[in-house]
């Protein structure tokens, strides 16, 4: 059996985050070989017409789709499950539909909302005049279509007075946020990570992880930002541990938690797996920031520390991805 492997191609100047696709590359290809696949790798840029001809080529069984970026740019990447259903190729992860709903994070909030699922407020940018704040308070700016915090760093917290212009400011930093930016209620609280897998049975919630901030002096901001993601050599990389055993008094938040983000699941039409951000206000309330459909495979990130707490090996996890796409048949070719 054969499985081609999409993966972003990397530039010469790469960002760390960028570069992490290697890890991922590794550990899947080492996963695909355990379970008896004969991998070919397949970078993936805005040429789609010669992937395309490569993928009708190597008439793989099945793909498995690591593309977080094409050209760099995160608002591209729903394309590539578009083209694989379009060609007909079973492939790994979501659909295009659930990607673009997805990595605009301002859809997914769109759609959170009016179904019910609590994310916090934000302000988006009016590209024909300004945003007056009607609620002041404190904001994170964040971009719209990026992941992995990129340019999320202390200066992206901040405090909005009623009447401020938010879409001058939004405009002003969209460039180091992916080129589109809002800002979103900053919640103050605890931090977690909900995995969810799809198995034989239906999906299924893995541990539940929190980030925890503990070390943070007073009045910097409780934030996983890049520097607690991608530089080893920040304080806050050393200062934001996962934890994935929890007292029993926070059973009920965990079983919530669960139930939420398996409401995203359903609503967005997430398949295969996914991991849904949360932040729990002082009141105990959990708020949604983000679905990540597709999330990163790295022996190092969450969704790894997620399967191996629920006893699964990176060969497990890829065993039902692929389970999960052998489901799903593909539209016949024509
Ligand atoms: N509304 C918010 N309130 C507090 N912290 C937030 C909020 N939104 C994001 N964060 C912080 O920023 C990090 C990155 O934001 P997130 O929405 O998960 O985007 P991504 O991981 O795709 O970059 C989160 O892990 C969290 O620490
Ligand atoms: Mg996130």
């Amino acid at each position: 059996v054969r499985a081609l492997l999409l993966h972003d191609a990397l530039g010469p100047d790469a960002r760390p985050d960028e570069r992490d696709v290697r890890a991922q590359i590794e550990a899947v290809g080492a996963a695909l070989a355990g379970l008896g696949f004969e991998s070919t790798l397949q970078p993936v840029d805005l040429d789609l017409g010669r992937v395309a001809r490569e993928i009708e080529a190597a008439r793989p069984d099945l793909v498995v789709n690591l593309v977080e970026s094409l050209a760099g740019e995160g608002r591209l990447i729903h394309l590539v499950p578009c083209l694989l259903d379009a060609l007909g190729v079973a492939y790994t992860g979501c659909p295009g539909e659930a990607l673009l709903l997805t990595t605009h994070k301002v859809l997914a909030k769109r759609w959170l909302v009016s179904h019910g699922l609590p994310t916090p407020g934000w302000y988006e940018a009016d590209p024909t005049g300004r945003t007056a704040v009607r609620e002041a308070g404190r904001y994170l700016v964040k971009s719209i279509w990026e992941d992995a915090s990129l340019g999320l760093d202390d200066a992206a917290v901040v405090e909005l007075r009623a009447g401020d212009d938010v879409t001058a400011l939004l405009h002003g930093r969209a460039a180091s946020l992916g080129g589109a930016a809002f800002a979103e209620r900053y919640v103050e609280g605890r931090e977690f990570n909900l995995a969810l897998l799809e198995g034989p049975e239906g999906t299924w919630g893995l541990p539940p992880s929190e980030i925890l901030f503990d070390t943070f002096p007073p009045g910097k901001p409780r934030i996983v930002g890049y520097a607690a993601k991608w530089d080893p050599d920040a304080f806050e990389f050393r200062a934001t541990p996962r934890r994935l055993r929890f007292p029993e008094e926070d059973g009920k938040l965990l079983d919530e938690l669960e139930r939420l983000a398996l409401g995203c699941w359903e609503l967005f039409g997430l398949a295969g797996y996914a991991r849904v951000d949360f932040r729990v206000d002082e009141e105990g309330r959990p708020w949604i920031l983000e679905v990540n459909a597709n999330p990163c495979l790295s022996p190092d990130a969450g969704f790894a520390a997620a399967a191996a707490e629920a006893g699964l090996s990176p060969r497990d996890v890829v065993e039902r991805l692929v389970a999960a796409a052998r489901r799903r048949t593909p539209r016949a070719p024509s």
